[in-house]
């Protein structure tokens, strides 16, 4: 087969400007698409609360999942005190708005330290 181009030099440039014109117009089509189908599907939650049988196991998957998975949680440094995961149940409901009694916070704290703060076992993470 003869080549249209004389070069290769040529078909690459013509490969390449081709790509950047369209590319955006593709993803265009495909974003827009997409949106309409409403097929989404959601990829499943891996961050659930690490389960318990300390009454605040319940409570944290009640009132600590509205705004956040886990993730939070899980992702802070280990081995801190009871005193921080009392302070950050506490700045969930003063600064965020969280909705949740002050009477749980205490079982919240005792949860949250024995599973990721200083009384987790770092082995079972
Ligand atoms: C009303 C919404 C809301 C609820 C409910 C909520 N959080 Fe948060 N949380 C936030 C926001 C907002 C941030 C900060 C996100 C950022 O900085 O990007 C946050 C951040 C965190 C962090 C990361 C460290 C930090 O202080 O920023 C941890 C840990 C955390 N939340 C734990 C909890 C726990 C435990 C509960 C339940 C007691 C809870 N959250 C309930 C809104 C909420």
């Amino acid at each position: 087969m003869t080549s249209f181009f004389t070069t290769s030099r040529q078909a690459a440039w013509l490969v390449r400007s081709s790509l950047t014109r369209f590319l955006p117009a593709i993803a265009l089509l495909t974003f827009s698409s997409a949106a309409f189908a409403l097929d989404i599907t959601l990829p499943p939650e891996t961050a659930a609360y690490r389960p318990s049988t300390l009454p605040g196991y319940q409570l944290a998957r009640q009132n600590c999942m509205t705004c956040h998975s886990a993730h939070y949680p899980e992702t802070q440094p280990p081995g801190l005190p009871h005193s921080f995961w009392e302070a950050e149940a506490k700045k969930m409901k003063a600064t965020y708005g969280a909705q949740f009694s002050d009477a749980d916070i205490p079982a919240i704290a005792d949860y949250l330290t024995a599973t990721y703060g200083a009384g987790a076992d770092e082995t079972k993470k």
